[in-house]
């Protein structure tokens, strides 16, 4: 038997038994050994962003074992260890899905590592590597630096020879992201982090801004960017920006708003994404960490610490 979170309507699950079939064509069906967690979740769960229909399985990010390839797939075979990432659908102890999207997981990365990191580790290469490609001597500031993102970045920007400034909402956040790599740590609920911020850089101001936060740090954001600076807006866990807000920003400042999906679009980006981060991984720049695990059946429960910042670092949800 094979059960899955269901999303029946919005703020409503239930864990209930799906049937999973056998692979069509170009598909393989997969036994999930561990499932991620990750803030698009909270978005799909109370209805902010449309599920493609309901009842749907949220979950995008998943490690298991290769049962069984329909017609047509090659380059796989029934036990492949492999991970996938953001393909909707992960909250099941099975799933059908295509071949093609599957990634290889080296010996080296367990599969809760996989499963606790490999979307929010593919979110940092391209954040780093793509959006805005961070150089030594750089300085940038991360939002949320101790979530499930925020902690890689603060690793491999420190890897690359950035200056790593990270806001938190914790005493105890902000010993977890410096742990991480983060040089200095701001608590965005209690300081101003602007003006912390020009405190740290001399005025100067930084070379980009990853900005995850939305509605209450958008144009704060953008204040404390260097002239032709960046910000990559990437997440609104507050919420969406105003519109009106866009025709205040500062003129001499790039802003590029980035999604995972267009980075890993084809399969060639996406083992590309996926190499970058194991090279990085194997040559010490970034840890692969669990943060915390509870099982799959309570994948509503995680959900709602998640959306109430409780969770620092990586959930990973075993089937
Ligand atoms: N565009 C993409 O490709 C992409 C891919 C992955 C993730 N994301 C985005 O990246 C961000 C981080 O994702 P994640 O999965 O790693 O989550 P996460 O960072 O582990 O969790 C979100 C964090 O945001 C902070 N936060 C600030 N204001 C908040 C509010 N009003 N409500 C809830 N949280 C708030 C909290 O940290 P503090 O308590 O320290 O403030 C919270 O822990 C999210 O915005 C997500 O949507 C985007």
């Amino acid at each position: 038997m094979t059960k899955a979170m269901i999303l029946k309507e919005p703020g409503k699950f239930a864990w209930e038994d799906i049937e999973v079939g056998d692979p069509g064509r170009g598909q393989a069906r997969l036994r999930h050994t561990a499932v991620g967690l990750n803030f698009l979740d909270t978005h799909f769960a109370d209805g902010s962003y449309p599920a493609p229909g309901y009842p749907c399985i949220l979950g995008f990010e998943a490690a298991g074992v290769v049962e069984a390839i329909g017609d047509g797939v090659s380059g796989l075979k029934a036990g492949d260890r492999v991970g996938y990432c953001p393909i909707m659908g992960s909250f099941a102890q099975a799933r059908l899905i295509d071949a093609d999207l599957l990634i290889p997981l080296p010996e080296s990365v367990s599969d809760e590592q996989a499963a606790a990191q490999i979307l929010k580790g593919m979110t940092a290469q391209y954040l780093l590597r793509q959006s805005y490609r961070v150089q030594s001597g750089d300085t940038i500031l991360i939002h949320a630096a101790a979530g499930g993102v925020g902690a890689l970045v603060c690793q491999w920007a420190k890897h690359l020879g950035a200056t790593v400034i990270g806001t938190v909402s914790s005493e105890a956040k902000a010993e977890f992201a410096k742990a991480r790599g983060c040089d200095h740590t701001i608590n965005y609920s209690a300081e101003d982090f602007a003006e912390k911020v020009n405190e740290l850089t001399d005025g100067a101001g930084v070379d980009a801004v990853y900005e995850s936060i939305g509605k209450d740090t958008f144009l704060k954001s953008y204040s404390i960017l260097k002239p032709l600076g960046t910000l990559v807006m990437y997440g609104h866990a507050s919420g969406p920006v105003p519109p009106e807000e866009f025709s205040k920003i500062p003129m001499d400042r790039y802003y590029i708003r980035t999604t995972l999906q267009a980075y890993t679009d084809t399969r060639e980006d996406r083992l590309a994404v996926a190499k970058d981060l194991f090279d990085t991984v194997a040559a010490g720049g970034v840890k692969l960490e669990v943060g915390s695990t509870r099982p799959l059946s309570e994948a509503d429960k995680a959900i709602e610490d998640l959306e109430s910042r409780k969770t620092t670092g990586a959930t990973v949800l075993i089937p």
